[in-house]
């Protein structure tokens, strides 16, 4: 584990090794030190893969602090019978209020503004200077309608917006419509990605799909970043075939300073901070100390993954 977890101290009975470098563990540090170690608590920075597992005879938890866990190989810790536990409900809420955050800023063009003003560039005021779009009376699309999906949707209805989602399935009584994610594209004025990253989902949102937004459509990721066609959306921005992107997860990650995406003026990037706020990092890093002493100890884990949305 990592030396900025709180609640560390609750495990003092346990014999525990923590990462106190700079960065994430390196991959070959962390196999060295799984290799006797009963559990693990780790970070979507972590790759867990068949290979660590199996040099790794005496794991029985992996317990992750996310909701996320494709950098988990979930089918190798099956195989090797470790029980995996993740971070679901307590950060719902905090990613959608990111969302919004990001839509927000895109859609009138905050950042923008805020680097014109910084530069010292404020001039006369005019008429269609910076003008952006609404968010009010707009439709609003949810790509994967789990928990953060939910939580998107439900704050919409203070911006008297329509609602349509795709999804495998449907969501009784959230007042959304529920189309295919075709329709939803050419539909929505802003889409807000919120699905899992697997193998259903990696490159869903590539050229063919960005090109059938509207070209005053904006996008959002608080997902993963391999959800959306990176090369995809610089053209894609880089010709106008939407109006612009808000980023909170990119591929790659982090993303290089000299990126494409960096160089566009209608492409907001902020560092995978969905989740980060004082109180969710807290909630998080107490369910996964939860999670991994519940595995310790052989009992059912508050928090096991799979636990749907
Ligand atoms: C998650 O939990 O999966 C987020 O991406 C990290 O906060």
């Amino acid at each position: 584990m990592t030396k900025d977890i709180p609640g560390i101290d609750r495990l003092t009975r346990y014999d525990v090794a923590v990462w106190d470098g700079d960065g994430p563990v390196p991959h070959d540090v962390l196999t060295a030190e799984v290799s006797t170690a009963r559990g693990l608590l780790c970070m979507l920075t972590d790759r867990i893969d068949g290979d660590l597992l199996e040099g790794a005879p005496h794991l029985e938890i992996v317990s992750q602090m996310a909701v996320g866990v494709d950098n988990i190989d979930i089918e190798a810790c099956d195989r090797a019978g470790v029980i995996v536990g993740h971070t679901p409900e307590v950060l719902t809420e905090t990613v959608a209020d990111s969302a919004w955050a990001l839509l927000g800023s895109i859609v009138r063009r905050l950042p923008e503004g805020e680097r014109e003003v910084r530069a010292g560039g404020w001039g006369p005021w005019e008429v269609f200077h910076l003008a952006g779009g609404d968010l009010h009376r707009t439709t609003l699309g949810i790509v994967g309608m789990g928990r953060i999906g939910q939580a998107v949707a439900r704050r919409a209805a203070g911006f008297d917006m329509e609602v349509v989602y795709s999804s495998p399935d449907a969501v009784p009584e959230s007042g959304a419509r529920r189309v295919e994610l075709g329709e939803l594209l050419v539909e929505a004025d802003h889409v807000v990605v919120c699905t899992r990253l697997d193998d259903n989902t990696r490159g869903l949102i590539g050229a063919e799909e960005l090109a059938k937004m509207k070209p005053t459509a904006y996008l959002v990721n608080v997902a993963r970043g391999p959800i959306v066609d990176t090369d995809a959306l610089v053209t894609a921005l880089r010709e106008g075939e939407i109006a612009g992107a808000a980023l909170d997860v990119t591929d790659p990650e982090p993303l290089p300073g000299d990126h494409p995406l960096l160089d566009l003026d209608n492409c907001l990037v902020v560092p995978h901070i969905g989740s980060a706020s004082v109180r969710t990092r807290n909630e998080m890093s107490r369910l996964a100390i939860d999670n991994l002493i519940a595995g310790l100890e052989g009992r059912e884990l508050p928090a096991r993954y799979p636990s749907g949305g």
